[in-house]
């Protein structure tokens, strides 16, 4: 399941947000993938310890915790801190690859994140760059990913997903793992389907009985699956 999450960013902090990124130093991208994706891995990203990733880092767990949408498409347990890639000139594509399964928190005493689901933050107007579409393939075919800066895409970690090389202009995205109250993408698409029927019923036609006893049923079926 694809999931686009729009404006998950303010304009002000989508400026904040660039700003930093452009004030910092980019490193070969390969410092955070496994051997496989480290080879068809040629973009730049900003390291560890880099001066401005704290505070891009809190800029951007931040705005999603402010999002309804992203809550119940990922039904997050844990975030992996936020990381932020560029692609631009030689170092301007990543070829076709997985995500690795369980991926060490930078801050080490937080161990490991099992990657559930993918995300990728937008931070470059579709028309600042050519090329560059985040590709995706799953159970429903292939698919092209170009938001708008700002926006979110989430996908299953298990997809094989790439991002095609970036003719012109360069390319700045944050991209996250997160591991899911509800570990199995079936079930996590059930509880999103319903949860978004039951905002839409409860925004057309006010709470009732009905709507009550349905929210209970996702809440049962969510307490079923989920793990804390
Ligand atoms: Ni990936």
């Amino acid at each position: 399941m694809l999931v686009t999450v729009d404006n998950v960013l303010t304009p002000d902090e989508l400026a904040l947000a660039r700003d930093l990124l452009n004030r910092s130093e980019w490193h070969d991208g390969a410092i955070t993938a496994g051997s496989q994706a480290a080879l068809a891995k040629n973009n730049q990203q900003l390291a560890e310890g880099a001066q401005h990733l704290p505070a891009l880092r809190q800029l951007v767990l931040s705005a999603l915790e402010r999002s309804p949408i992203f809550f119940t498409a990922a039904l997050p347990l844990k975030i992996l801190p936020p990381f932020f890639n560029r692609y631009a000139g030689q170092t301007n594509a990543y070829g076709f690859h997985t995500d690795g399964a369980m991926r060490m928190s930078p801050h080490r005493a937080q161990g490991y994140v099992r990657s559930d689901v993918s995300a990728t933050l937008f931070l470059s107007e579709p028309n600042e760059y050519e090329g560059g579409e985040l590709t995706i393939e799953d159970t429903f075919g292939t698919h092209g990913v170009k938001l708008r800066a700002g926006s979110l895409v989430l996908y299953p970690s298990s997809s094989v997903h790439a991002v095609s090389p970036v003719s012109k202009g360069q390319r700045l995205a944050c991209f996250m793992f997160i591991q899911s109250m509800v570990r199995d993408a079936a079930q996590r698409r059930l509880l999103y389907d319903m949860d978004i029927a039951l905002m839409r019923l409860r925004q057309t036609q006010g709470e009732s009985d009905p709507i009550v006893r349905l929210t209970g049923i996702y809440h049962n079926l969510l307490r079923n699956w989920a793990d804390s």
